[in-house]
Order: structure tokens, then sequence, then C-alpha cells
């Protein structure tokens, strides 16, 4: 059911923990499955991501896909950053099953959540980033459909 690189992401998840004084940090839960995700982003005074943590209360692919989420933005611009979506996780995993999708999502959203929270305390702007939403359970069904 899952791929190699996402058991091996779960078994040996890479940069979990918690960083202090973050510059940057997010939270994001689904009420439906009741998963919370918690990224801490480390950022230079050039705008690069220089050390990225995660704390993930939720299922083996929440993990899996937090930890393959910090693997794709750590040495990368603030900017770059927002490439990683949930997509380009799942595409770095080799896939995940239909109904873990949502999972991937809460990935890209903490993501999210933890540059605008940089952003917000240096006062700049990271074009095409929203204010992130605390629950993704709405966004969830548009992107189930899509896949
Ligand atoms: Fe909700 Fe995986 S089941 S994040």
């Amino acid at each position: 059911m899952y791929s190699e690189k996402v058991m091996d992401h779960f078994y040996n998840p890479r940069n979990m923990g918690e960083i202090e004084d973050a510059s940057g940090v997010g939270t994001v839960g689904n009420a439906k499955c009741g998963d919370i995700m918690r990224i801490y982003l480390d950022v230079d005074d050039g705008g690069v991501i220089r050390d990225v943590k995660f704390k993930t209360f939720g299922c083996g692919a929440a993990v899996a896909t937090s930890s393959m989420a910090t693997e794709l933005v750590k040495g990368k611009s603030v900017q770059e950053a927002m490439q990683v979506t949930n997509k380009a996780v799942m595409e770095a995993l080799d896939g995940l099953p239909p109904v873990k999708v949502h999972c991937s999502l809460l990935a890209e959203e903490a993501i999210h959540a933890a540059l605008w929270d940089y952003a917000q305390k240096n006062n700049i702007v990271i074009e095409g980033l929203q204010k992130p939403v605390g629950d993704i359970a709405e966004k969830e069904e548009d992107v189930t459909e899509s896949y």
C-alpha cells in the first residue's frame, strides 16, 4: 500500500524535533482525522532556510510527508519553499494512496503557516503565500477530488 520511501520516512523521520527561538512556526490540523502538524523554520539573514524541524501528531503518512517536506525546503530560500507543494511532496515519496492525499496537504499547509509567521515577524511579503487556515478539513475535499 505504501511506497518504500514512505515507509523509510515513517520509520526514520528526518528533522523531527523543534527549534528554540525559531524564525517561524506554523501549526495546522485537520479536524476530520484529528491530526496536527507543527513546523519550525530557522531562516538566515539572506532569507535561506538553514534548518527546519517538525512535530507531528498523526498517522504514518503525516509523519512521512512532514519528514519529506522538511527535507525539500531545507537549504531553499523562503520564496523557493513555496514550490514545495503537497504534489511535490507526494512525488518525492513515490506517491500516496488516494485516501492519504490529505496528509500531504497538512505538510504543505504547515510549511506555509511557518512561512507566514516568518513573513509577519519580518514584515516581508512572500509571493503567492496566503494566510494559513488552522484547520484544513475544508480544503481536503477539493484536493482529494483532483487526484
Ligand atoms: Fe489525517 Fe493522515 S489521516 S493526516
